[in-house]
């Protein structure tokens, strides 16, 4: 992933174009298909997304920049593995907005200034997008107007995202650097690398061109993430379905050297265990004296979001190191699917080796991360989208910034001449018209709320009071979640407003 010898060459490479005469789109494509033949995977996809992106973005076919020409020269030499990965390329912005990845990192560092536990948060969103659906930002999306309710809203993260917000101020500062350049998912990419260096991590190099995706739907989740209470078998199926090895799921686990956990999220591990013990046998019986004074059993009414919050790693918790692994060999894993990692044979003595070797973990974690962040990444104009707002996807912000009232009245007006208006059906008595959905508006307070509140007439149900961890497969799966509108009996909940 290092640029080396090539970096002056290429930053020297002028953006001028080079004009390819009389040559025409089927016969300029035949050239990285000859090229291609002895290609490997990724210099196949460079080549691909090079010509792709080279023709798309100028909307012209004969038309290559002397970087491109130079690109696919080194490719054609095999020398640029190490610049492009996947189709994507480390220094992508030098050109279109050469200040992004510095802006990101001041924004996340500012961040972890104020509050710790950003660098955790971001950490863990980004695996959390890359896993499902791939680095295409939707774990970033709010509830599209369709009704679609969003992976974010999914009991497997337990609803306890931490950093949307620090990517929004990403976001609207690129907006302003270099509007609708950088993709919220390069944005998310960028800031967990950030996060990972700010918690004691090495630098890597995070290649980007990712583009957005522009759906995001809770129902992606159930039986594909990992949830805490899976065992190693479970998690190794998992990962390799992502195309991700065990070794990354040993390497990537390492992540929770930072952060914690909500006490919902392991109380199963020291309250009523099982009918043979209160406690879970395999934690360290002190480790466990302290996890229940620090999560006294929770009552029926209590909000599990508002449980304490426990580090994972006790003795350097707010460094990304491999005291992890020794946390996880004397019996002080958190979470269920942690501790598994030491009770399988095979991953019991990648913990070992890792719990030995701080700078071999990192290294390696790196190198994991990096592979994460390609995760069916979306490459060229004609994929995805480059969000304007990272909640919202483009055409769906459009439509916001209507006012609500109008709207409404659109919504009331049957159209005056049906014949002219091809796409609008004429409404006959006995056909059941479909209203189409207001958007959500969106509530500045939205993220604090747990419950219902009201906006006009309507009630909006924000995010659902769970009782506790719940199996993924029995979370109830009615669309109340994310802003859809309540009606009758349930506008009762709507003075229950929760800070
Ligand atoms: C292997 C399966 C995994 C499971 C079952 C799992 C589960 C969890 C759970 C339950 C939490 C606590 C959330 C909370 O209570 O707020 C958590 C936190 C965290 N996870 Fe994982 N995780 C896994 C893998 C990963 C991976 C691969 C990464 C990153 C590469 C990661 C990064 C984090 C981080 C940094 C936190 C702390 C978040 C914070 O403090 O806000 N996890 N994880």
């Amino acid at each position: 992933m290092q640029i080396g010898p090539f970096a002056p060459i290429i930053s020297a490479v002028s953006t001028k174009s080079i004009r390819l005469n009389n040559v025409r789109p089927s016969s300029s494509l035949s050239l990285p298909a000859c090229l291609c033949s002895s290609f490997n995977n990724n210099q196949r996809n460079l080549a691909s997304s090079l010509i792709s992106t080279a023709f798309t973005r100028r909307r012209r076919w004969d038309i290559l920049t002397r970087g491109d020409m130079l690109l696919l020269f080194l490719v054609a030499l095999g020398a640029v593995d190490a610049l492009i990965v996947d189709g994507l390329q480390v220094g992508f912005y030098g050109q279109t907005c050469p200040e992004a990845e510095g802006a990101i990192r001041d924004i996340v560092n500012n961040e972890i200034a104020m509050d710790r536990g950003i660098a955790p948060g971001l950490i863990r969103l980004f695996f959390h997008d890359c896993f499902i659906t791939g680095c295409d930002a939707s774990i970033l999306l709010d509830e599209s107007p369709a009704g679609d309710v969003p992976e974010k809203e999914s009991s497997a993260n337990g609803f306890t995202l931490v950093g949307l917000n620090t990517i929004d101020t990403a976001k609207s500062t690129l907006e302003t650097m270099c509007p609708s350049t950088v993709s919220c998912a390069d944005i998310l990419a960028f800031a967990a690398r950030d996060a990972a260096v700010a918690a004691g991590l090495p630098s890597y190099d995070v290649a980007a061109g990712r583009r957005d995706g522009v759906r995001s739907n809770m129902d992606d989740l159930p039986g594909n993430f990992p949830v805490p209470g899976h065992h190693v078998p479970r998690l190794t199926e998992l990962f390799n379905q992502r195309g991700l090895s065990q070794e990354d799921l040993v390497l990537l686990s390492g992540a929770h050297s930072i952060g914690g956990a909500h006490c919902f999220m392991f109380s199963n591990r020291i309250y009523g265990f099982s009918e043979q013990a209160d406690v879970d046998p395999t934690l360290d019986p002190e480790y466990a004296a302290r996890l229940r004074q620090m999560c006294p059993p929770r009552k029926p009414d209590d909000d599990p979001q508002q449980a304490p919050k426990v580090k994972f790693d006790a003795q350097t918790g707010e460094k990304l190191d491999n005291a992890y692994y020794s946390e996880l060999l004397a019996k002080r894993g958190l979470l269920t699917s942690d501790n598994a990692l030491i009770e399988d044979p095979q991953t019991r003595a990648m913990v070992e080796t890792f719990a030995r070797d701080d700078a071999l973990w990192q290294q390696k974690f790196a190198q994991a991360m990096q592979r994460v962040s390609m995760l069916d990444v979306l490459i060229g104009e004609g994929k995805g989208q480059v969000r304007k707002q990272c909640r919202l996807v483009n055409k769906q912000e459009e439509q916001q910034q209507q006012p609500q009232q109008q709207l409404e009245e659109q919504e009331q007006q049957p159209p005056q001449f049906p014949w002219f208006r091809q796409h609008q059906r004429p409404q006959f008595p006995w056909s059941r018209q479909r209203r189409p959905r207001l958007p959500f508006p969106h509530h500045p307070v939205a993220d604090m709320i747990n419950g219902f509140f009201r906006v006009e007439r309507r009630c909006y149900f924000i995010r659902l009071l769970s009782g506790g961890p719940l199996p993924e497969e029995s979370f109830p799966r009615q669309r109340s979640t994310a802003g859809q509108a309540v009606t009758g009996a349930n506008m009762r909940h709507c003075g229950t407003l929760r800070f």
